[in-house]
């Protein structure tokens, strides 16, 4: 079996896969922002090397799209090691993460993307292989079953997930430390979209910038998506007021160009697009407000409840429009602002 398999890309993580690869940082120094995260793991990490070990296991949690993978191959090369990637879903059996093991080399990292959707079965093979670098195979059927203990080279796991609440406390323990990733400043996704733009050899007004920043929901992914749909804009419909450049047949994202692409994309000055307005509207015009649980809205949406979790609320929570009660999800008045409509309270003072 092929040691790395790729992982089964879930559309929404992969679809940007291409720009993912030619945009990702290849040195520590072009990771923009994560400070915190970036200090506690080069500790880490320079610990490790010192005491000539494999670094301890570590678990990479936060929203889709902030630098997770990247991260880990940053830390492959800081270790100067290899990096095997596999992902949650990719493991179906017992025997696939048995032979991902074995095939390690060692120091080698492994990645395991999705944790938290990881079989529990193959979760406890994933233990004794974590905690004490054995591998429990049983052989045989029935009464004459018997378990051979398979010795594993020192290797380093780093795991990722979007949901880890969704993890098993067996599991989650048995990482040395766990990190996570929290939206970037506006600051860190312009810096991210110059780079990107330079990498990508596009000329960028700074308030294009700007507004590619504020429309990129604090996520790098998004932020150059945005990006490069501002550039095929751009290509098919030239900004000619400057003439310099239009001259130098230089592709330009002017401001114009930059609003343009984001509204043809139905995406507004807070990043929201068409269907984060309209879970709002839902949970505001369906549901009064809420509280309402998410299943609820999954179905008015016609989305999945997964996707609903790890792609729309964290952002539309990050900009206080929608909150998580115990009793299900509450619209807040900003949202109703957001959307022009009036809230309860309103509605009886204009009454
Ligand atoms: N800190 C960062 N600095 C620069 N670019 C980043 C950073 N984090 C993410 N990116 C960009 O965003 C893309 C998506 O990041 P990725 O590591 O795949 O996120 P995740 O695994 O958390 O979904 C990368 O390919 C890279 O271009
Ligand atoms: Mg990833």
């Amino acid at each position: 079996m092929n040691p790395s398999p790729t992982p089964k890309a879930t559309e929404k993580e992969y679809q940007e896969g291409g720009i993912d690869a030619t945009l990702r940082p290849r040195h520590w120094d072009e990771y923009i922002g994560q400070q915190h995260v970036k200090k506690n793991l080069k500790i880490l990490l320079d610990a490790a090397k010192k005491r000539s070990e494999t670094g301890e296991h570590i678990l990479l949690s936060g929203p889709a799209g902030l630098g997770k993978t990247s991260l880990a191959h940053l830390v492959a090369r800081e270790m100067n090691t290899n990096i095997r990637v596999t992902s949650g879903p990719a493991i179906e059996r017992v025997g696939d993460l048995a032979s991902i093991l074995t095939n390690l080399l060692p120091n080698d990292i492994l990645f395991i993307d999705e944790i938290h959707r990881m079989n529990k079965l193959i979760e406890e093979v994933l233990y004794p292989a974590m905690e004490s670098r054995t591998l429990d195979i049983i052989v045989g059927k029935g009464p004459s079953a018997r378990t051979i203990q398979l010795e594993l080279p020192p290797f380093m796991l780093i795991a990722a997930t979007t949901r880890p609440g969704l993890l098993s406390g067996p599991l989650r323990s048995r990482f040395g430390a766990s990190f996570r990733l929290d939206f970037y400043e506006d600051e860190d996704i312009q810096k991210i979209i110059r780079r990107s733009a330079a990498l990508l050899n596009v000329a960028a007004e700074p308030a294009a910038i700007g507004r590619i920043a504020a429309a990129a929901r604090f996520t790098p992914r998004v932020a150059n998506r945005l990006l490069k749909r501002a550039r095929d804009y751009a290509d098919v419909h030239p900004d000619r007021t400057d003439s310099n450049r239009a001259q130098k047949s230089e592709t330009v994202i002017t401001d114009r160009i930059a609003a343009a692409a984001l509204g043809l994309m139905e995406i507004d000055d807070q990043g929201l697009d068409p269907m984060d307005r309209k879970i709002l509207e839902i949970v505001i015009t369906k549901f009064n407000g809420g509280p309402v649980g998410i299943q609820s809205i999954a179905a008015a949406a016609s989305e999945d409840t997964d996707t609903l979790e790890e792609v729309y609320e964290p952002y539309l929570m990050q900009l206080g429009l929608l909150e998580r009660t115990a009793r299900g999800r509450v619209a807040t008045a900003r949202a109703y602002s957001h959307l022009g409509i009036a809230t309860p309270q309103q509605r009886i003072l204009l009454a």
